[in-house]
């Protein structure tokens, strides 16, 4: 079956990940048109916007995006274009899976945890102001229903995939009333799935647990901030951002991106890992249904890490272009 993609190149390495993703896809031999949408710093210098109305719509129309990195100017500037997509598309749940492959070195064999991260609110509401000089205030929003939503989806989650427990993240103890009421939440959903065990820890306690044993977490759920930190330290464990892939999915759209961002320290080097955005893509896959194609990508990657291919990041020599040229010949023989 053919389909129609969204593909958002982004900026810094977007552009190179995106395309070695794309061969590694062709060489699959999935069906896809791509519809490529410009977003971010290239389109912002062109027209004067970084989120133009055609890649929502192109998003709308289509469904599925596959999205490269865009960066977000620190402390001034334009608003991240990747919180207002998620917001914009209302794609709820940010799904990261925190996994060792083979030939990677990690902190701890055998790492397999999911972060599923509330997308949509929390203090990425965007909603800041300067209460006087030197004074300034950041809104966390937490809402009853986001709460409700993204426990449901995080046990959901983990009765599909065969997990045993989810672990809420929270500070509760100091936030009373937002974190409190994500607890709440937690607890009332929890009594709906009795198959899964439920576990509550507090978020500095979490990141403790994640280097010390982060499997006994197995399906983390969590507020915005908290699961974006915890998946770059979960990226930590098991051989760095290069490989950790993500997924926003809301009840419309779906879109699929790597956990890291633009890299523009290595950008144009020809140096970047696409293993990352790979790995979003074979997700992607499997909520398209073309679950041979994703075997066949996940069977390539295997072996070329088997094999010792890896790029620089992860401690071995190969270029992007290597790297892609191997896992493209590895898929195609899978
Ligand atoms: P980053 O993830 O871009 O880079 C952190 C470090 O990891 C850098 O040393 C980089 O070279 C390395 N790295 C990341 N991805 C890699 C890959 N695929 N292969 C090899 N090395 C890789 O984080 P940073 O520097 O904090 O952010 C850069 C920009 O990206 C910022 O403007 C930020 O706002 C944006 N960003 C965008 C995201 C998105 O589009 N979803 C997510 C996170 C950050």
């Amino acid at each position: 079956m053919a389909h129609t993609i969204t593909l958002i190149p982004g900026d810094g390495i977007g552009p190179e990940v995106s395309n070695a993703t794309m061969r590694v896809l062709a060489a699959a031999e999935v069906d896809i048109h791509w519809d490529v949408q410009e977003a971010g710093a290239a389109v912002a210098e062109k027209r004067g916007i970084t989120l133009p109305d055609e890649v929502l719509a192109s998003i709308r129309k289509n469904k599925i995006a596959l999205k490269g990195p865009i960066g977000t100017p620190i402390g001034k500037g334009f608003r991240s274009v990747n919180v207002t997509l998620r917001q914009a598309l209302d794609l709820y749940a940010n799904v990261r899976p925190v996994r060792s492959l083979p030939g990677v070195e990690p902190r701890f064999e055998g790492t397999d945890v999911v972060i599923v991260r509330e997308n949509t609110e929390d203090l990425y509401s965007g909603l800041e102001l300067m209460i006087m000089p030197g004074i300034a205030q950041s809104m966390k929003i937490i809402t009853e229903r986001a709460s409700i939503r993204i426990c449901e989806y995080a046990f959901d989650y983990a009765e599909r995939l065969g997990r045993k427990r989810v672990t809420v993240v929270h500070k509760a103890n100091i936030m009373k009333l937002s974190d409190g009421l994500l607890l709440e939440c937690f607890r009332k959903v929890a009594q709906k799935h009795p198959r899964i065990e439920p576990a509550e820890v507090i978020v500095d306690a979490c990141a403790m647990q994640m280097v010390k044993n982060a499997n006994r977490l197995d399906v983390i759920v969590t507020e915005n901030l908290y699961g974006d930190i915890l998946s770059d330290l979960g990226a930590g464990l098991v051989g760095g951002l290069g490989i950790i892939p993500g997924a926003n999915i809301g009840s419309e759209a779906a879109v699929f991106e790597a956990v890291h961002g633009s890299a523009p320290d290595i950008a144009g080097k020809g140096i970047a890992n696409p293993t990352a955005l790979i790995q979003s893509a074979v997700m992607m896959l499997q909520h398209i249904g073309e679950h041979s194609a994703a075997r066949k990508i996940e069977r390539g990657l295997l072996t070329t890490m088997e094999c010792g291919t890896r790029t620089v990041d992860l401690g071995g020599s190969a270029s992007t272009e290597e790297f892609t040229r191997t896992l493209c010949d590895a898929v195609s023989r899978a």
